[in-house]
């Protein structure tokens, strides 16, 4: 039996059809059921920052999540494979008009990313303000809440639609095949087997 924790939504569903094309099995979430057992996989249903947790603690064996999520996290796991889904980037997002004056000695920045944004921050030698946020992290700019965001940009709708322009990439994301390390080396043949008919799909 392997665990897989998916985030819930869109990714899981593409991950499950995947699932279904190597393994010609129809794999579905029933209504708001958590759990899904059948075939010798048990799909756990995560919120998608989750995810990792619930692999770093070998709860479960493998997850599907965003390299941006990985890198926040900054967890000791093993990425298998690019499921080449959920293709975004981290950026910033500024108020339209508004550029970030590299010289100055620091910045107030509103995000869901703490890690990622202190990290590229400190990188340009500036002193990051971090403004913690959980959702609508574009609104942030515009109420005087921070100078600037870091931000998931998928389209960039979100923050056109909102006033803001995007600025410099920080990190491209897709998501990740991942994978608790004990579980790696005891259910090996298993895994790869897993991971190869994945990549074939
Ligand atoms: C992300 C992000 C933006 C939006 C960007 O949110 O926070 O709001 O997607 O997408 P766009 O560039 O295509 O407009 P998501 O839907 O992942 O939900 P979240 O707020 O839970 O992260």
């Amino acid at each position: 039996m392997i665990t897989i924790a998916l985030p819930k939504g869109r990714i899981a569903e593409q991950t499950l059809e995947k699932f279904e094309k190597a393994f010609g099995e129809k794999f579905v979430f029933e209504d708001r059921k958590l759990i899904l057992q059948k075939a010798g996989f048990t799909f756990l249903n995560v919120r998608n920052q989750d995810v990792p947790t619930y692999v770093m603690y070998g709860a479960a064996d493998l997850g599907v999540v965003g390299l941006d999520v990985l890198e926040e996290k900054e967890y000791d796991l093993i990425t298998l494979l690019d499921l080449k889904i959920g293709q975004c980037k981290v950026a910033i997002g500024l108020k339209a008009g508004d550029t970030i004056d590299w010289n100055r000695s620091s910045i107030k920045v509103a995000t869901k990313h703490t890690t990622i944004a202190k990290k590229f921050f400190e990188s340009k030698a500036m002193a990051v303000e971090l403004v913690k946020l959980y959702g609508s992290i574009e609104l942030a700019p515009l109420v005087g809440l921070a100078d600037c965001i870091v931000d998931i940009v998928e389209t960039g709708e979100t923050m056109k639609q909102n006033g803001l322009v995007v600025g410099d990439t920080i990190m491209e994301s897709s998501v990740q095949l991942i994978c608790n390390k004990n579980s790696y080396y005891s259910k090996k043949a298993e895994i790869l087997n897993i991971k190869e008919k994945i990549e074939r799909t």
